[in-house]
């Protein structure tokens, strides 16, 4: 009997919510960033002749790849050429439940799954540094010049403390979380919302740079309630923070109204999350049931998903209008 096996290798990586910080930290304020449940998924197959992709966003030979996604082609093809392989027969299919441009970090984990998948079939691991400059590649053509904290937050399971050009420190919660997500349904776009901040403070050189060191004020309270587990006290945090966003100009109407329905369902506070301008918005409630009711709200009020979960037990459910269903969150590696 003949038996036929496929050389196969899988990479995996969870999304990133922006605590507190996001904007600022182009600026060097640290910010706080946690691990968001949703996940992408590489698998390497062996095939032959030009690399191929499968995925939800594109299917065809890698040379052909639409221009939203040449950051990705740049980093497989720098992906091998650094694992010293010719840039052909594999077949790569990717599934991710993370919303593209949304402020999730969809294009920092699409590269990290796929480093650590074309590093897999090669019987290797990427170090952390080896990961940080192949998907570096990916990153600049999704977002021009960033922090380069959706990277940092994507590639480590625990908080954050992030400041650009430093290592990224992981932070200990001294409570669990309970944090609920909406997305407006409306693409975030990154770029221009880090240029639209950057000619303001071309503008006002000195206010925006007074907003900047207020926003890295917030993140060094969060920091410290975070730890002690004081939850309504980062709520406020949140809450402030987005008055900080509000003057930079990142926030939109459809934003400020799911920020509002959530403060109106209790939630200990709200904001927007990543670049802004549409995206997402992120709120705290006071435990699980808590976070349901606001997700139900949140919904109510024209959010086009939302999803909540405890940081502690990594649980989630995302509800769409039409159904909810569990996120199965092993954790992956
Ligand atoms: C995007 O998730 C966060 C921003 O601060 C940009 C960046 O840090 O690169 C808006």
């Amino acid at each position: 009997m003949n038996t036929i096996s496929t050389k196969i290798a899988i990479g995996y990586a969870h999304s990133k919510l922006i605590l507190i910080g996001e904007h600022a930290v182009v600026y060097g304020q640290p910010a706080i960033a946690i691990p968001f449940p949703l996940t992408v998924r590489s698998v390497i197959e062996q095939s032959t002749g030009t690399i191929k992709i499968k995925s939800p966003h594109y299917t065809g030979p890698i040379d052909k790849m639409p221009i939203k996604l040449e950051g990705i082609e740049a980093c497989i093809k720098a992906t091998l050429d650094y694992l010293d392989r010719p840039v052909k027969d594999i077949l790569i299919r990717l599934d991710s439940t993370i919303p593209l441009g949304r402020g999730l970090g969809s294009s920092a984990a699409i590269a990290i799954a796929l480093v650590r998948s074309l590093f897999s079939y090669f019987g290797q691991s990427p170090s952390q540094k080896e990961l940080s400059s192949l998907v570096q590649i990916a990153e600049i053509y999704a977002h021009g010049n960033p922090s380069g904290i959706d990277m940092a937050a994507i590639a480590s399971d625990s908080p954050i403390w992030f400041q650009k050009g430093k290592e990224a420190k992981p932070l200990t919660a001294g409570a669990p979380l309970y944090i609920v997500v909406a997305d407006t349904g409306r693409i975030s776009d990154t770029h221009s919302a880090v240029e639209q901040v950057r000619e303001k403070v071309l503008l006002d050189p000195i206010n925006m740079q007074k907003s900047m060191k207020l926003i890295g004020n917030i993140a060094q309270e969060a920091k410290n309630v975070l730890s002690h587990g004081n939850s309504y006290l980062l709520g406020k945090l949140l809450d402030k923070n987005q008055e900080m966003l509000t003057n930079l100009g990142v926030t939109d109407d459809g934003l400020n109204r799911l920020i509002e329905t959530a403060r109106n369902t209790g939630a200990l506070g709200a904001k927007l999350t990543g670049s802004g301008r549409g995206g997402c918005m992120i709120a705290l409630a006071q435990n699980l049931e808590h976070g349901k009711v606001i997700a139900d709200h949140l919904m109510k009020s024209g959010a086009d998903k939302t999803w909540y979960y405890s940081t502690e037990k990594y649980e989630s459910r995302i509800y769409t209008r039409q159904r909810s269903y569990r996120i199965d969150n092993t954790k992956h590696k």
